[in-house]
């Protein structure tokens, strides 16, 4: 198999038509097989320009389409019959009694079909077969789970065809259920084969046809076997290459994700004084060597802040209404999405970790303070782009100033700060408990109580229990508004674990899926590169 990989969509056109134009210049009465679907519409664009120059004679070429939906009229506008004339016969000096296409008005499939079959032998077989390839791999209608050494035969589309064709018609209930289509095995007997994909939606069946294996799941695949077959893809169908971004108060965070996973990283200082264009320029330097060396797609941003109309708002770092992903994108020339970094966190889990399979959950980040991303219907919850800022839900309108300017923030009662406010304000009113000694000891931190606790000090007990009641009734709260599947913390406190969830989970029963995320630091990259 030889693979060309094109940087878009038009060079994949230029070059299957060069195929073309070279094999039309040296066997002028070649027999082609030709494609339908929107992918060889470049290409036919490509042909009729070159014919209009005088390049290529179409006088002598037979023809022979793949595919024709079943039943259909060849007048109906979706027809293969009229998608031909339309993008190429009409624009060409094609001979009309050399082409072919199945005929879809036929009352008799059967004998359609063994005809049509006997018809490309008594011509000598195809000499330059084109194909584009659906999401499911499936190669002029040969659909997964086929079998595979078919001739020319009715075939019934599966779902998923169903439903990537329904953009041409009305509605789904509108595309034909059946088609007529050369079988593998007639695609197999032709000279030399071209394979034509673009875009990410085609990613996947290429990756399989890339891979070591064949298999009916994937009927391209079979392709594998030819002796003389080219895929020609652009980048994007050809790689699921992503760079994602999650910037933090002290340092960004770069990766390369292939697939979910990250493949390659760079951590970048943010230091005291650097402007909002410091800090894009140093993420820039690192994308485009990153860009140098992977096929890399588009870059997705996690920051913190609000994101809306384009720009962000971020109170620790020199973002005001800075337009991010304007400004990366124009350093990088490649897309920029940008994103709150919890709701990024949020979509990493959802995509590769605790969250795994969850379409609607939350991730509440403990630590400073509380922030959540929201996963709704699988997508990324951002209201009008300040969603998520659960911190500032109040808990207790009488209750602790918030630096917001109201009272009662669940923030003042749940973060890490309020742990370590709490633990302290134990440890002076009962300084000869362990709590009590290990406070004065070492530091204060999120840990000290839950250590204490650990050895059996009744004090930090009733800290931890005070504290569990302030998380649960928040979680409490977030739970009954949005009724996810899971919960998932992170931050600082999650490192406690089960100390952590099984007494929470025991508050809030009977809701019992309260978790810790899973990936840690690489949530926020994985999630910012899903973006695209
Ligand atoms: C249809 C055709 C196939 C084509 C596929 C993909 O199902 N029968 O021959 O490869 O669509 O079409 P597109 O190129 O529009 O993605």
């Amino acid at each position: 198999m030889n693979v060309i990989i094109c940087k878009d969509y038009d060079e994949v056109s230029v070059k299957a038509a060069e195929i073309f134009k070279r094999q039309i210049n040296g066997k002028p009465n070649s027999v082609l097989g030709l494609a339908t679907g929107s992918t060889p519409i470049g290409m036919y664009n490509c042909l009729a320009d070159m014919y209009s120059k005088g390049e290529i004679d179409f006088s002598q070429v037979t023809t022979f389409n793949l595919d024709e939906y079943y039943p259909i009229s060849q007048d109906n506008e979706q027809s293969y019959h009229t998608f031909m004339n339309n993008n190429l016969f009409g624009k060409i000096n094609i001979d009309a009694s050399r082409i072919h296409i199945p005929n879809g008005e036929t009352t008799n499939p059967a004998a359609e079909c063994e005809a049509y079959e006997k018809e490309i032998a008594r011509h000598g077989g195809v000499d330059l077969q084109i194909l584009g390839i659906g999401r499911n791999g499936h190669i002029g209608f040969n659909e997964p789970g086929d079998r595979l050494n078919t001739k020319t035969h009715i075939t019934a589309l599966s779902s998923d065809t169903i439903d990537a064709n329904s953009r041409f018609f009305e509605s789904s209930d509108k595309v034909p259920t059946h088609a007529l289509t050369m079988g593998i095995s007639t695609i197999m007997s032709s000279k030399k084969i071209i394979l034509l994909a673009s875009g990410h939606s085609k990613h996947n069946a290429i990756k399989e046809l890339l891979s070591n294996g064949i298999t009916t799941d994937n009927p391209a695949t079979m392709l594998k076997m030819h002796p003389d077959f080219t895929l020609i893809c652009d980048s994007a169908a050809y790689s699921d290459i992503h760079i994602g971004i999650d910037i933090g108060g002290m340092s960004t965070k770069i990766g390369v994700v292939d697939n979910n996973e990250i493949i390659d990283r760079c951590d970048v200082e943010i230091t005291a004084g650097q402007t909002a264009e410091d800090i894009t320029d140093a993420m820039a330097e690192v994308c485009l060597d990153f860009a140098a060396r992977y096929d890399v797609q588009s870059i997705g941003v996690g920051t913190p802040g609000i994101i809306a109309h384009g720009k962000v708002w971020a109170t620790n770092l020199p973002f005001c209404g800075f337009r991010l992903a304007d400004e990366l994108s124009s350093r990088v020339k490649l897309p920029v999405s940008v994103e709150n970094d919890a709701a990024c966190a949020a979509l990493g889990e959802q995509i590769a970790g605790a969250g795994a399979g969850a379409e609607n959950m939350l991730l509440v980040t403990i630590g400073t303070g509380i922030g959540a991303g929201i996963i709704m219907n699988g997508k990324i919850y951002s209201g009008c782009g300040a969603a998520g800022e659960v911190g500032h839900m109040c808990i207790d309108i009488n209750g602790i100033e918030c630096p917001c300017g109201r009272h009662g923030c669940w923030e003042q009662y749940a973060s890490v700060t309020a742990l370590k406010n709490q633990t302290a304000a134990a440890a002076k009113a009962h300084p000869e408990s362990i709590l009590g000694k290990l406070c004065r000891e070492s530091a204060i931190s999120g840990k000290t109580a839950f250590k204490a606790a650990d050895m059996g000090c009744e004090t930090a007990r009733e800290v931890l229990d005070n504290y569990f009641n302030y998380l649960a009734a928040g979680l409490n709260n977030l739970i009954k508004i949005f009724d996810p599947q899971t919960v998932l913390i992170s931050g600082g406190i999650s490192n406690e674990g089960d100390n952590l969830i099984i007494p929470l989970n025991k508050r809030l029963a009977p809701f019992s899926a309260v978790k810790i995320a899973e990936l840690k630091n690489d949530a926020g990259i994985i999630g910012a590169a899903a973006l695209k």
